[in-house]
């Protein structure tokens, strides 16, 4: 059995949160510290203020028997061995990281220390941060002897984060100090040894064969590099995989074959190839964007960095001028949207791809009529309903005598909607899908004009063409 450990985790977004939960579950004790006092209120209710499977059942299990909420973070670090900084480090105007809350907690701790201390950054900052953190620490006048800095570096993706972090591919744990990476190895214990998979309390569905994470043992700094790197490098497959789908619609080939055949090459691997409108979300942009400055910086031109960048921005200017080619003139149309979140599964809008397509399809005098399974509400509050925005209570409803349908997120649950229920509600039967969600030929046989991307449009037969609104 290994050895609970004390921790405190420092900010109660996405991915405190998340982390706090897990490590719970993993048998440690947490103190979960926010400085917004209405949020650490709605936690200590019962309260779960992100959408994230798994995280409802792991905080009802473990509030108050394993977790607790506080806005008091010297107290919580005065009684943590080890302390994990997850606040937010979000983008500034330089495209840099803005790390002032990071500096603000690291001297809040210092403060607070009168014993040995892993201070372990947890969000995605860049390279020298920890070092910074051990500067700001040791200004406070704590010894070096009472502390030390770790970068442990999370890979979870929205929606299935619980998931990520129990059953994460690896665990990075870079520290320069054996001390710190002994104490470090002892979280992850439950983890790295296999323990936790076999234990009958965990939540079913994490139960079961999986095979435990390699934990790897590096420097703070190459810790640091690894996450921005990770992200950069999923964002240039990405971005790569689109300009493939771009030159398969030039040549008429389908880029699902395509990423299929270069999938299949385990040196490139088949995730991460779906061409569609983009990355978006509250990482991929700002960590492309903070690692191509960190090269800057250092004296490097990240050149390929900034192509990745402006693919994904030429990416969506290309989806809309499908759509401007289908419907010629955009002023007075009317136009169903499935889809606003960045990706589907979840509620954020966060740099999301769809809303940038929504705001041009508004600015050109169109109508929309928006759906999606989550996103709404936050939407709301960018793109205000209005007579020319309107948000429906389900997909039919956004296409209910529209011009044309466009499918801009990738949720599970569109791929399942009566087709032939679509087609009568619209007014033409126009889909054009930034997903790849549907086979072009089966669309083709229920008589839609189906424009995708990268695949070549199949022709309708013409009986399926005459055949709208026939019964
Ligand atoms: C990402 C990383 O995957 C995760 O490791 C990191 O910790 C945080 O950033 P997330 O932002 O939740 O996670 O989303 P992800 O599932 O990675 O998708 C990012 C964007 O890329 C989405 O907009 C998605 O639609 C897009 N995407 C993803 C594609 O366009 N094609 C793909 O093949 C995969």
């Amino acid at each position: 059995m290994s050895k609970p450990v004390s921790i405190a985790v420092v900010g109660s977004g996405y991915v405190g949160l998340v982390a706090a939960a897990c490590f719970a579950e993993m048998g440690h004790r947490v103190v979960c510290v926010d400085n917004d006092e209405s949020k650490v209120k709605m936690l200590r209710e019962g309260g779960v203020p992100i959408h994230e499977d798994y995280l409802p059942e792991l905080l009802g299990r473990y509030r108050n028997q394993g977790v607790e909420f506080t806005t008091d973070l010297s107290t919580a670090a005065k009684e943590a061995q080890v302390i994990f900084i997850a606040v937010g480090t979000p983008q500034s105007q330089t495209g840099s990281a803005d790390l002032s809350y990071v500096d603000a907690v690291a001297s809040e701790i210092a403060r607070s220390i009168d014993s040995y201390k892993v201070i372990v950054e947890k969000s995605t900052v860049p390279v020298y941060t920890n070092e910074w953190v051990r500067r700001v620490i040791e200004r406070n006048g704590v010894s070096k002897e009472l502390f030390d800095v770790a970068s442990n570096p999370e890979f979870l993706r929205e929606g299935t984060a619980v998931i990520d972090f129990l059953h994460a591919d690896r665990i990075v744990l870079g520290t320069d100090s054996e001390k710190a990476a002994a104490l470090l190895q002892e979280v992850y214990a439950p983890l790295s040894s296999g323990s936790y998979y076999r234990s009958s309390t965990a939540v079913p569905g994490m139960r079961g064969e999986s095979d435990p994470p390699p934990v790897l043992l590096t420097s703070t700094k190459a810790a640091e590099l690894i996450k921005h790197a990770s992200n950069a490098f999923l964002a240039m497959k990405i971005s790569f995989i689109n300009v493939v789908a771009n030159i398969c619609e030039a040549v008429g080939a389908d880029i699902e074959e395509v990423a299929k055949g270069i999938g299949t090459d385990t040196r490139i691997g088949p995730r991460f190839l779906s061409a569609g409108i983009g990355y978006g979300g509250s990482c991929f942009p700002k960590d492309v964007a903070a690692f191509r400055y960190v090269s800057e910086q250092l004296g490097m031109e990240f050149e390929l960095l900034s192509e990745v960048e402006k693919i994904n921005t030429e990416q969506k200017a290309r989806f809309f001028r499908k759509v401007r080619s289908a419907l010629w003139t955009f002023r007075g149309k009317r136009i169903g949207v499935l889809g606003l979140a960045f990706k589907g599964g979840t509620d954020d809008i966060r740099e999301s791809p769809a809303l940038d397509i929504v705001k041009q399809l508004l600015h050109e005098g169109s109508t929309v009529s928006a759906f999606d399974p989550a996103a709404m509400d936050r939407t709301r509050e960018v793109i205000p309903e209005s007579a020319q925005m309107r948000y429906v209570g389900d997909a039919y409803a956004a296409a209910n005598e529209a011009d044309a349908l466009l499918i801009l997120t990738d949720w599970q649950e569109f791929r399942e909607l009566d087709l032939a229920r679509l087609h009568y509600t619209l007014r033409y039967p126009i889909i054009i899908d930034g997903r790849n969600l549907f086979e072009p030929s089966a669309m083709a046989e229920r008589g839609f004009t189906y424009l995708s991307v990268g695949r070549p449009p199949a022709q309708q037969t013409r009986d399926a063409a005459v055949g709208h609104r026939l019964p």
